[in-house]
């Protein structure tokens, strides 16, 4: 248990936070007063490392910890259920329940009373940009915060016209995420099954029905937790396809769906060198 607190401080890590189709919902109608039953979200997190073009990216996995809304049955950590499962053989926290109550809602309870005891609670953002981003609803949605080891001094927004806004990436899974300090962004590579496949292999060759969706936010200080960067504004949204011509090669189209990619050690990429920057990122590792 004591490595969560102190790896955030510590260690450099990077964490993806899943949410299920409850928590999301209530994210969107502010609904956390209390969150409804059911309302999962699970976080991952890994060690950083740091990569050729200066960017951070999920190393060693550490542990994955799980929330749980059920108001029946947890009635002494007020209404949530606590886990946590470490190193790639996933070891448990606690033998018995009374862990959560000694520690996991402790903290969560004085530092998290305004968000339901959730820290990552995506910010208010401008709504805008995302209507152009038309795709299928779906069940997983991913919320993303990611560890820097500096304190972000941005203020929360309070403008009425901003939400809180959950990217929906239309059935695609995570792959991996990146953080660039020096552009002030967090990425997160989604892909189908077959680009997750392709992606855990060392090759080049690709196949044709491979899917990427390459996504990119402005990061902010959380208001809840000095020192925890998350993902704000969305800055720009890329998608990548495979599929095979009329002569029976495996072709890539590559479409800007919104904003403008981010430059890569200083460059800005054409197309092609953006193809491969994008799909050459490597899985994060979930045991
Ligand atoms: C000392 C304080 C502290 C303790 C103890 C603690 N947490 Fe957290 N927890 C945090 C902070 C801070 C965050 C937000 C930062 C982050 O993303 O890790 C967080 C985030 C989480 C999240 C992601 C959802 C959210 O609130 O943002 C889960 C799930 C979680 N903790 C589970 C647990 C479990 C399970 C335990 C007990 C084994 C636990 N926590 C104990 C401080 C704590």
């Amino acid at each position: 248990m004591e490595s969560h607190y102190l790896s955030t401080l510590f260690d450099h890590s990077m964490r993806i936070i899943y949410g299920n189709d409850i928590a999301v919902k209530a994210i969107q109608e502010e609904n956390f007063h209390p969150w409804p039953d059911g309302a999962t979200v699970v976080k991952a997190v890994w060690e950083q490392v740091e990569n050729e073009y200066g960017e951070l990216r999920p190393g060693k996995f550490q542990n994955v910890q799980f929330m749980v809304k059920d108001t029946k049955k947890f009635k002494d950590t007020e209404g949530w259920g606590f886990a946590k499962f470490s190193t790639e053989t996933r070891i448990p926290t606690g033998k018995t329940a009374s862990f959560a109550k000694e520690s996991c809602i402790s903290c969560h309870r004085q530092l998290a009373e305004k968000t339901g005891y959730l820290f990552n609670v995506p910010l208010k953002t401008n709504p805008l940009p995302l209507n152009h981003w038309n795709m299928k609803p779906v069940n997983m949605y991913i919320l993303t915060s990611l560890f820097l080891f500096q304190i972000s001094c941005i203020p929360e927004k309070t403008s009425e016209q901003f939400s809180r806004i959950v990217f929906d990436p239309a059935g695609l899974k995570v792959i991996t995420s990146s953080v660039n300090r020096q552009l002030g962004t967090m990425s997160i590579l989604y892909g189908n099954s077959q680009s997750y496949q392709q992606a855990l292999t060392e090759s080049t060759g690709h196949t044709a029905g491979e899917e990427y969706s390459f996504v990119t936010w402005k990061y902010e200080g959380n208001p809840l937790y000095d020192g925890s960067d998350i993902n704000g504004e969305l800055l720009c949204v890329e998608h990548i396809t495979t599929q095979r011509s009329q002569a029976g090669k495996v072709t890539i189209t590559y479409e800007l769906k919104q904003g403008k990619p981010m430059p890569v050690k200083g460059k800005s990429l054409n197309k092609l060198e953006r193809i491969h920057y994008i799909i050459e990122h490597r899985p994060a590792i979930l045991p």
